[in-house]
């Protein structure tokens, strides 16, 4: 059967559109149920409705970035009524706290445009052409309380060239974001993820 998932979105959305397409194409064994933003002018709101998605801002409440108190709740309430399976973060800008996590216990995802555990936290490919690595990536992960820091599911790894700047940076990324992400909730979505002490192993491949 087919996974039900809700993204959570706050701007633009390019990850929820491989999402849609990947799913509507059958490609992915998945079907975005209904798309959440705390973001009343995010351009994902447009993109889900245009596929026929439901799409609904809900208010944050605070200006911090966390989501907490009745906001929480009201997330928490309106996944519960679309009866996901998966919750997928997807350039969601707010840390979630223990309450949705322990709601959704291993079935929320997030996806991080570093190869965590480096460059944490935000403006994370310029931390990394300032830092000068030669290699940078994209992670999906599994949400826990330590943010940006749960499970990994899901890596890739693009060269960083000596004349990259932020943004050429950004879109070699994202275009491994775009393919990872349905990749990862396709694989939880045939129940092949497996975790044990913090790690997450993929049924039928041993990474060789
Ligand atoms: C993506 O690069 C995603 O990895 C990042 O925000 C961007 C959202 O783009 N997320 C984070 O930095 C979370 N810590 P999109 O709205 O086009 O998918």
């Amino acid at each position: 059967m087919s996974c039900r998932v809700a993204v959570l979105v706050s701007g633009r959305g390019s990850n929820l559109q491989s999402i849609i397409d990947k799913s509507k194409s059958r490609e992915i064994d998945a079907e975005v149920a209904v798309v959440l933003s705390d973001n009343k002018e995010a351009f994902a709101l447009a993109r889900a409705r245009k596929a026929g998605i439901e799409a609904h801002y809900i208010d944050p409440e605070v200006t911090k970035p966390v989501l907490i108190g009745n906001a929480e709740d009201n997330y928490i309430n309106t996944l519960k009524e679309y009866k996901v399976d998966l919750v997928c973060l997807a350039g969601f800008m707010r840390i979630v706290k223990e309450k949705i996590i322990a709601e959704f216990k291993w079935k929320m995802m997030n996806i991080h445009p570093s190869l965590l555990p480096s460059f944490k936290g935000l403006h994370v490919q310029k931390k990394a052409l300032d830092y000068g690595v030669r290699f940078a990536g994209a992670t999906v992960h599994f949400v826990t309380g330590d943010v940006d820091g749960g499970p990994i599911i899901l890596q890739a790894v693009v060269p960083v060239y000596q004349d990259d700047t932020e943004e050429s940076l950004s879109s070699r990324i994202l275009k491994e974001e775009h393919r990872i992400y349905p990749e990862a909730i396709d694989l939880f979505s045939k129940n092949k993820l497996k975790i044990k002490d913090n790690r997450v192993f993929i049924e039928g491949d041993d990474g060789k």
